[in-house]
């Protein structure tokens, strides 16, 4: 068995662990340092559930192995709330639009959103569409999570959200 001796930085603290080289990123994240809010919703790598930040790229973490990601900087879930522990305004606009249901594709949607809202901070909803493409909902329908990134988007740049979604 070949193992690697790999550190990384994962919302915001050092990590040092010997992992196996065929240990997937994703099971690094929830198995060795139990940040089980990233997701597994597929073994085809389609449905987004699992994605992270990786040195500022969002990432689907069941397609990389951990020790590609040697002396990366990693953002999960866990990491996206505000430092004084307030919800980050998307995590808040998912909730005031009602933009998941199950939840299960919430963690992996955030982070993707957050990128997105990096990327371009005042999306079209065509934009907003393709941006999450690559993450899967098999609940909502995507309107409310459409309309959480807008809400988001809205929130950080000072101006006023929408209602909250009926
Ligand atoms: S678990 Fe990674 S894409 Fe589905
Ligand atoms: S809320 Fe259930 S999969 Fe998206």
């Amino acid at each position: 068995m070949s193992t690697h001796n790999i550190t990384v930085t994962v919302n915001g603290q050092a990590h040092s662990a010997d992992v196996e080289s065929r240990l997937l990123l994703v099971h690094f994240i929830r198995e060795n340092l139990r940040l089980t809010g990233t997701h597994i919703g597929c073994d085809t790598t389609h449905c987004g559930a699992c994605t992270v930040l990786v040195d500022d790229h969002a990432v689907k973490s069941c397609t990389m192995f951990a020790v590609q990601a040697e002396g990366a900087d990693i953002l999960t879930i866990e990491g996206v709330a505000n430092p004084d522990g307030t919800l980050h305004a998307l995590q808040e606009g998912f909730r005031e639009m009602h933009g998941l249901q199950c939840g299960f594709c919430t963690p992996g949607m955030i982070v993707r959103a957050w990128r997105l809202l990096q990327e371009n901070p005042a999306p079209s909803e065509e934009e907003i569409r393709m941006g999450i493409a690559g993450n899967l909902c098999r609940c909502t329908g995507y309107q409310n999570i459409v309309k959480a990134i807008q809400y988001a988007a809205a929130k950080l740049a000072g101006a006023p959200v929408q209602e909250a979604a009926q």
